[in-house]
């Protein structure tokens, strides 16, 4: 008799999600195609007062105060330089609005699988998408993470389900995208620039703007797998919020540093787009998030980026100012964007091919 074969498409996860292969009973250890082996060197380095993110203080940032403000501003240009990573506080964002956001995107995850279907498209830049993994269709190592990415600016799209996700998003995202504003004309500042000048070259006004939460479920074995390997983010700023768990860590004079952000902050990083404007000055940074044993983890990531049709390039007032050629060519975000999403750049800077060869 002929063997039966069964076809299994490779693209097809095993399970549609982290979230229920984690609630297994059963599961006490890290399935294979999970495995993920760290360098032991590379481990993170928690315990290091010395070694935590600036904190810059929105409230004297916006102060009506023009020495309070210089102060944040020369704050944020150091921290861009020296972390690429910072946390801001007393934002005005309540902290309820917060929790509330965190806790509409945990019952969207708790959502029956046989739910949660419609929204597992795979085009980038689908206004929703839900999955697990990065992109199982490419991934060698699953990982332990499912998310769900809703692009909320310029358009503001929502989901129907779970109730409440709907209102309490939107209002995030509105205040989101305020603080984020700030944070980019002090930055535009901090580089000796009008505060609106990114802002402008960058069309902000139709920036990209999604609302990507992660779901990290507590693992059995959490040094055999990964939340999400090393990257760096595409966008020019993006602002992250947490559940009382950690797991955030930075890479710092090479070694890794767990984020510990105040309750209520935002966790602020650099990314790509803003290393090309800047032409390496202030750099998108590798950060990557590790998974505990102890309770789910959820954070939502907030990139914020240019208009889609706008390519970043080295700023000419600044490449005159420190007498530099520019180190990078121009690009669309959205060229760019889906460039760092293909197989061939998986999880890789995408920077070095708009890198300039010649200096
Ligand atoms: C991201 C990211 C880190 C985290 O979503 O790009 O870096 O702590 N997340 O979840
Ligand atoms: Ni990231």
């Amino acid at each position: 008799m002929a063997p039966t074969v069964t076809s299994v498409d490779a693209t097809e996860p095993k399970v549609a999600s982290i979230k229920t292969l984690a609630d297994s009973d059963a599961l006490t250890y890290v399935p294979t195609e999970y495995t993920y082996t760290m360098d032991p060197n590379d481990k993170g380095d928690e315990n290091d007062p010395e070694h935590s993110i600036p904190i810059i203080d929105f409230a004297l940032l916006t102060s009506a105060s023009p020495d309070e403000r210089a102060q944040m501003i020369q704050k944020i240009g150091k921290a861009c330089e020296e972390w690429g990573f910072f946390q801001v506080i007393n934002h005005g964002v309540p902290e309820s609005l917060m929790k509330e956001m965190i806790d509409a995107c945990r019952r969207f995850f708790e959502l029956p699988e046989e739910e949660k279907k419609e929204f597992q498209t795979r085009n980038l830049l689908d206004p929703i998408k839900c999955g697990t993994s990065f992109n199982v269709a490419i991934d060698k190592v699953r990982l332990w993470r499912d998310y769900l990415k809703v692009i909320a600016h310029p358009e503001f799209n929502s989901l129907y389900k779970p109730a409440g996700y709907s209102e309490v998003s939107l209002e995030f995202s509105k205040r989101t995208h305020a603080v984020a504003t700030e944070i980019l004309n002090g930055i535009s500042e901090s580089l000796g620039l009008e505060a609106d000048y990114i802002a402008k070259a960058m069309n902000w006004d139709r920036g990209l703007q999604i609302l990507a939460a992660n779901y990290y479920p507590a693992c059995p074995q959490p040094d055999l797998a990964i939340g999400i390997p090393p990257h760096t983010d595409h966008g020019l700023v993006t602002l992250l919020i947490q559940n009382d768990m950690c797991g955030l860590e930075v890479k710092h004079n090479d070694q890794w540093v767990l984020v510990k952000a105040a309750p209520g902050a935002f966790v602020v990083n650099v990314g790509d787009q803003m290393q090309i404007l800047t032409n390496d000055k202030y750099r998108s940074v590798w950060h990557r998030a590790t998974v505990n044993n102890t309770a789910t983890r959820i954070s939502i990531a907030v990139p914020h980026g240019p208009a889609l049709d706008t390519p970043a390039l080295p700023i000419s007032e600044l490449l005159e100012k420190e007498g530099e050629k520019a180190k990078y060519i121009g690009m669309t975000y959205e060229k760019f964007m889906e460039l760092q999403a293909s197989p061939a750049a998986y999880m890789m800077p995408c920077l070095d091919h708009l890198r300039v060869k010649d200096n």
